[in-house]
């Protein structure tokens, strides 16, 4: 208990020592409050400004989808070589274990699926929802220019709405369908969009040519979801030309949990994301610790 006398007088005040200010370096983070933050941090590592976010929040449009039928058995093993986690809530709850203790971006919108119209969306899930779970950041599609335009932006708006309430970021996430186009004009249109009304995160395709208008095009993170199954150099060569031209990161599923070997995989990608490695060196990399105990350790 403190007392109120006999202390020790309080004598270093360093004077003539300007106070500590220090800048928050994330791109367009700022003039956040403290918890957004907090938060952000916990995705975007602070030494080296990027994340390695493992996506596996395909079942909620896809159903089981190859890699993902055994969370329990294909994804638990990644886990700590990821630093965020992108799920639903279902899983989260039912499969993660919160010892895990990694940053989660808990996939919030919900609606339709691949059998029916992509993009059809609602916010499935609430703040207190969000809350309880201890999410990072909460995801919601936009699909810019497809048929459900406008509700996907009202849905990333309400996302934006609560969590600037309780500090927690939004993920807006440039939607898939059929009908969009993935080459630079498109993608820096539609992920403008999403900064625009509020995402403090952005999720979208890479492009081979001209990337760089889509990360310079937005003044907040950008990462990149892999998309489908690519040869593992590929997959690497993407990643680091994706960092290259200025992404923060990537938000990568499939190109992980169904390669060869899944975690010489993520710490391949960690390798070009973190530690400035080539894809060529990544891959040499990959190749070394496929099927040996260190993969799997
Ligand atoms: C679906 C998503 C997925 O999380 C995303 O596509 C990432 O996974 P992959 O690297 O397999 O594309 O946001 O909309």
């Amino acid at each position: 208990m403190a007392d109120a006398t006999g202390n020790q007088e309080a004598k270093d005040y360093g004077f003539g020592i300007p106070v500590a200010n220090p800048v928050y370096e994330l791109k367009g983070a700022n003039n956040y409050d403290w918890g957004m933050k907090d938060r952000l941090s916990r995705v975007f590592n602070p030494k080296s400004g990027k994340t390695v976010m493992l996506a596996f929040d395909h079942g909620y449009i896809m159903g089981p989808t190859s890699g993902l039928e055994r969370i329990d058995l294909t994804i638990l093993p990644l886990l700590e070589h990821a630093d965020c986690l992108m799920c639903t809530r279902g899983v989260l709850r039912a499969c993660i274990p919160p010892t895990f203790n990694k940053a989660i971006s808990l996939r919030c919108s919900a609606g339709s699926t691949v059998l029916t119209e992509l993009n059809d969306e609602c916010i499935g899930v609430e703040i207190e929802d969000a809350i309880r779970l201890n999410a990072s950041m909460m995801a919601a599609m936009g699909s810019i220019g497809g048929k459900f335009e406008a509700l996907t932006v009202k849905n990333i708006c309400k996302l934006v709405e609560t969590g600037n309430r309780y500090g927690i970021p939004t993920l807006g996430v440039t939607a898939v369908g059929k009908e969009l186009t993935r080459d630079a004009r498109y993608l820096a249109m539609a992920s403008r969009v999403l900064f625009e009304n509020g995402a403090q995160v952005i999720k979208t395709y890479y492009c081979a040519e001209d990337f760089q208008k889509v990360t310079a095009a937005v003044p907040v993170p950008i990462v990149i979801a892999g998309g489908k199954k690519l040869p593992e150099l590929d997959a690497l060569k993407m990643a680091y030309q994706a960092i290259d031209q200025g992404a923060m990161g990537v938000d990568m599923g499939r190109n992980i949990f169904q390669a060869e070997d899944p975690i010489a995989m993520i710490k391949s990608v960690r390798g070009v994301v973190h530690d400035n490695m080539t894809p060529e060196d990544a891959f040499t990399m990959y190749n070394d610790l496929k099927g040996s105990q260190q993969g799997r350790e």
